[in-house]
């Protein structure tokens, strides 16, 4: 089976000591929640504060990037090891917000997958496509295109470590939430393109615009396996609702 994830995606959010404080308010109130994966993806200056605030409770820490190599003369980079030693056991790669402003390609997200793997940390990788893709009907070929290049050459073993976070374009930030329907669908699809014998392991999570009032119709989804969230991530009463729809 495969365990449901809730994942809050910071972005550029929150400071060490608002991480802390949201951590500490959001502990009790999750703290009998053992059917789902409970992970916070916070931006690299508050994951240490975060991860100790976390010591002893259900939630997981993760970075919302990656370098692949493990240290070097790469300035402002930062790399799985690190990652590693600052508690987190989750890494968000390829990020519509990365591929659009940073420049990653799928040749970059499968190299940062790699690093991810080699090191033990799970990675959540993002694919999407953007509103003028949908519209000319290219949705599926975007996506084939991102797994086939993104996800490439991995061993049987490796995809363990593997989450695909399903996040269109148009619907991050915007409040526009792809219907269950068109999640589904894509959802779906992707499953397909997977290894036969992982395909059905393997969790594929929804991103965009999740919110308490439409997590439940999506997550009522056969193929959706959990949410990506940013916004509704940000204030611990949301998140709270959504881990416990
Ligand atoms: P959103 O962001 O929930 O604010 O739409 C989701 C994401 O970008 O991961």
């Amino acid at each position: 089976m495969r365990k449901p994830i809730m994942a809050g995606n910071w972005k550029m959010y929150k400071t060490p000591t608002e991480a802390e404080d949201f951590v500490k308010a959001l502990a009790p109130q999750v703290k009998d929640v053992q059917d789902k994966v409970i992970l916070l993806c916070a931006p690299a200056t508050a994951l240490q504060k975060l991860s100790e605030a976390a010591v002893g409770t259900n939630i997981f820490i993760g970075g919302e990037n990656l370098f692949w190599e493990d240290e070097g003369a790469f300035t402002g980079e930062i790399s799985a090891p690190m990652l590693k030693a600052v508690g987190c056991s989750y890494v968000i790669i390829g990020h519509s917000e990365r591929r659009q402003y940073f420049g990653e390609t799928d040749e970059t997200v499968n190299k940062k997958l790699k690093a991810a793997i080699k090191h033990n940390l799970n990675a959540i990788v993002c694919v999407g496509e953007t509103l003028v893709q949908r519209e000319a009907n290219e949705t599926f070929k975007v996506i084939e295109k991102q797994i086939k290049d993104g996800l490439s050459g991995l061993a049987t073993r490796d995809w363990g470590l593997v989450t695909i976070a399903y996040e269109p374009v148009w619907a991050i930030g915007t409040g526009k939430t792809a219907s269950p329907e068109q999640a589904q669908d894509v959802h779906a699809h992707i499953r397909k393109l997977l290894p036969k014998e992982i395909g059905n392991d393997v969790r594929i999570l929804y991103g965009g615009s999740v919110k308490p009032e439409n997590v439940k119709e999506l997550m009522a989804k056969p193929d959706i396996d959990g949410g990506l969230v940013g916004g509704a991530a940000l204030k611990v009463e949301s998140f709270v609702k959504l881990i416990k729809y």
